[in-house]
């Protein structure tokens, strides 16, 4: 695992867009898996800017994200369908039809994952970014017994409804489900892009990268894979800096 913890917000979000310009640069129809909430925001707008100053094009590029809501249809403003063109595809030339979210209105939900699960199957993923909730889950993959592999319908925890509700009028507005890919899916992207910001992301951070591989941590899981960056701002990194004194903090 190559980990960086970022003194500076907007170095972290920098690094983690240049990370998927490469990613392009190198396969100029690679596939990228997306994330929402707010850790990706920033890594999205300085992505925007860096394909503006590169003259980087996703006129070939595709994308599959990792979840959406059960229920929300996409014009929704708090569905991910909106969010994704709000902070990425209505700023970049990439064709929407190139774009993936889970259908959180299909009539048959079941099927509707197998659906996804057989496009992932047929254009695997280059570079999966993912955020971390402050239990632990990826995607929607929270903390349980047993995790699924594939694309599956997930209740949503209290405690993930609550943090989401944030961006909802009412905590009993956020959907009950979702949609999400699971964790086989998401470890057999090539590369894993791991952000995580915020005193409250640290110890998480801490139990899920240092800590035993368990299913009551999501996260862990991705102790299992060969290849993932992981990029901190300082807050999110502090109880990572304390157990690890080879790590440091970058400046720029
Ligand atoms: C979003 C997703 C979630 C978030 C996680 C962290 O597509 O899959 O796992 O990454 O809930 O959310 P934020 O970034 O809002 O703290």
């Amino acid at each position: 695992m190559n980990i960086t913890i970022f003194e500076s917000n907007e170095a972290l979000d920098r690094q983690a867009a240049e990370l998927i310009a490469r990613t392009i640069t190198e396969r100029p129809d690679a596939v990228l898996g997306l994330a929402t909430g707010s850790t990706p925001i920033g890594v999205y707008r300085a992505l925007i800017s860096l394909s503006a100053e590169q003259r980087l094009s996703f006129a070939d590029v595709t994308t599959y994200n990792l979840d959406e809501y059960v229920g929300l249809p996409p014009a929704h403003d708090q569905s991910y369908a909106y969010y994704m063109k709000q902070h990425l595809f209505d700023h970049i030339d990439i064709p929407l039809a190139q774009t993936h979210l889970p259908d959180g209105m299909a009539q048959d939900l079941a099927a509707e994952c197998v659906r996804y699960d057989q496009m992932l199957e047929n254009q695997p993923i280059d570079l999966q970014l993912l955020g971390v909730g402050h239990n632990g889950h990826i995607g929607f993959n929270e903390p349980a017994g047993q995790l699924v592999g594939g694309t599956h319908l997930a209740e949503l925890e209290p405690a993930t409804r609550a943090a989401n509700a944030r961006f909802f009028e009412r905590e009993e507005l956020v959907p009950q489900q979702a949609i999400t890919m699971g964790v086989a899916s998401i470890l057999k992207a090539k590369h894993i892009l791991l952000v995580a910001r915020g005193a409250d992301k640290a110890e998480i951070i801490q139990q899920a990268l240092c800590g035993p591989i368990t299913t009551a941590i999501p996260a862990s899981l991705l102790q299992l894979h060969a290849n993932v960056t992981v990029l901190l701002d300082k807050d999110a990194g502090k109880d990572l800096m304390q157990h690890d004194s080879s790590l440091h903090l970058v400046h720029s």
